[in-house]
């Protein structure tokens, strides 16, 4: 993931912290953004300007009336050019003035005038930042739609202990990211990501397990989460920090796992098996620690819960993607999963290619679905994980940069999960989306009517549902459809 072609504004205010935006700037010219900082006069108390502009190669800007310009207007220029506007660290007293629409410097005068999304990171000492005024300052941005990022809590600059502490530069960068670098293609999308080992208590000292490091789940769920979903990550124990922009939910067993996927099946569009769930459990856990005794051991265990296995035949609405990972015969073994698990897409891997498995930062994987399988290359997770999203919602893809488009050019899915369709190419790829993502009793399928899709246009007036005509259709209405559904499918497979 990168930042190329795009332009980070940085107005740095008057605090401590301000030294970590080096790092920060320093962190967004490696991610390919064009990086423009601004800076407060106090700021250039606690570090020069000098620093940001060996690092951005830009003139970094402080008072509104330098001569010594580049644009002809240079707040506004710079608030026009940014894609995004990152205030950090932002001081109380610059957040009151953003607040109030006080533009009394270059900074708030170029934040005053930008429309791009901007994101305020507050850091202060504790008792500034729980003063209600701030609090309300605070409230004010965030009802005004800016993204505000919660301060750290830790040992402050002036000793006290408390919140208030700007967050490590990595999680400002993360904001950033998930603010600009990805279209948010997969909105209003609900995707499940499981990852990481699942662990099988024998004693309360030992456990069976597997090797799974959880990366390649992980992936997947940032992925998701960059490009607009709504994530939830469920998963084993891991070493890996969490995903940022993603619901966390934490488990220790195969069971655990089962009733976390079940619990939110129903509110799952998509689900992603990326768990490495161990398929067998000591029958009884000892209550104390096993002592040693001569000769051996036998172990009894038992099967547990085949989530998949269970949920695949289940299904209504959700697409379903399971893993496989095989020594041998990968195809075949990953294709009979396919479908013996009633499974959309099986993302298979050989433990034994190099680059692929466990631990590794890559992955080698062939996709498996009803239509046949297709083999990547040598891929880095992250990159194998926007693979996986792209063949998984190709549809999505192909429509979402017309969302909410309702001026009879472009057809897309809105936010309450209905289709919105206003261009006749795209009705059959509507009605598709519709059924296939939402169930056929969504909300509604809305037409703009009068196009020379009759037939469908027959079947489904305009203001009414997929799920009303269904509800009501005779024979042959659900024919004409049934077959405009068709299409839509032979379209995305062709
Ligand atoms: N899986 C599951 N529940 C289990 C075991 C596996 O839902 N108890 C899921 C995995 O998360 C994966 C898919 O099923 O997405 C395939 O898992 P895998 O272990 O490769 O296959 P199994 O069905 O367990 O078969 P085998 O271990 O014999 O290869």
């Amino acid at each position: 993931m990168d930042l190329k072609g795009k332009c980070v504004l940085l107005g740095v205010t008057g605090g401590i912290a301000a030294y970590k935006m080096a790092n920060v700037a320093s962190a967004l010219r490696k991610l390919g953004a064009d990086v423009e900082v601004i800076m407060t006069k106090n700021a250039t108390q606690f570090i020069t300007p000098i620093t940001f502009e060996t690092l951005t190669g830009h003139k970094c800007m402080v008072d509104t009336f330098d001569r010594d310009f580049k644009f002809e207007v240079t707040h506004i220029s710079l608030a026009k050019k940014a894609d995004v506007i990152l205030v950090a660290p932002a001081t109380a007293n610059v957040i009151a003035n953003m607040a109030h629409g006080i533009a009394d410097d270059m900074l708030t005068t170029t934040v005053l005038a930008a429309k791009c999304p901007k994101l305020v990171s507050p850091a202060m000492n504790t008792g500034m930042l729980e003063n209600p005024i701030t609090q309300d300052n605070i409230a004010t941005l965030e009802r005004y739609g800016f993204t505000v990022i919660p301060s750290e809590s830790g040992v402050l600059a002036c000793k006290d202990v408390g919140s208030g502490r700007l967050p490590k530069e990595d999680v400002l960068i993360e904001y950033i990211l998930h603010t600009i670098a990805r279209p948010k293609d997969l909105a209003g999308v609900r995707v499940t990501v499981t990852a990481g080992p699942t662990q099988e208590a024998l004693d309360p000292v030992r456990y069976l397990t597997n090797h799974s490091t959880g990366k390649m789940g992980y992936a997947l769920a940032r992925a998701a989460a960059m490009r607009g979903a709504d994530v939830t990550l469920i998963h084993g124990e891991t070493a890996l920090p969490p995903v940022k922009f993603t619901t966390d939910v934490p488990v220790t067993t195969a069971q655990d796992l089962y009733e976390a996927v079940t619990g939110r099946f129903d509110t799952t569009d998509v689900l992603i098996m990326a768990a490495a769930v161990a398929d067998y459990r000591p029958v009884t856990v000892a209550s104390d620690k096993i002592k040693k005794k001569d000769g051996d051991l036998s172990i009894p265990v038992e099967r547990t819960p085949d989530i998949l296995g269970t949920i695949g035949p289940q299904k209504t609405h959700q697409f379903l993607c399971g893993f496989s990972m095989e020594t041998k015969d990968l195809v075949e073994n990953s294709s009979a999963k396919l479908a013996k698990k009633n499974l959309d897409m099986v993302v298979a891997n050989n433990l034994k290619v190099a680059g692929a498995g466990f631990g590794v930062d890559t992955n080698v994987v062939t996709f498996i679905t009803p239509d046949g399988t297709r083999e990547l290359p040598l891929m880095s997770k992250a990159d194998v994980a926007d693979a996986i999203l792209d063949e998984i919602l190709k549809p999505f893809l192909l429509l979402f940069p017309c969302k909410h488009d309702a001026d009879g050019t472009g057809a897309g899915v809105t936010a309450d999960g209905g289709a919105d369709v206003c261009f006749p190419a795209f009705l059959e790829v509507a009605v598709f989306l519709q059924a296939r993502f939402h169930g056929l009793h969504a909300a509604g399928l809305r037409l703009a009517g009068g196009n020379e899709h009759q037939p469908i246009l027959d079947v489904i007036p305009v203001g009414q549902t997929v799920g009303d005509v269904l509800a009501h259709a005779d024979g042959q209405a659900a024919a004409v459809f049934f077959a405009h559904f068709q299409l839509a499918v032979d379209y995305f497979q062709g």
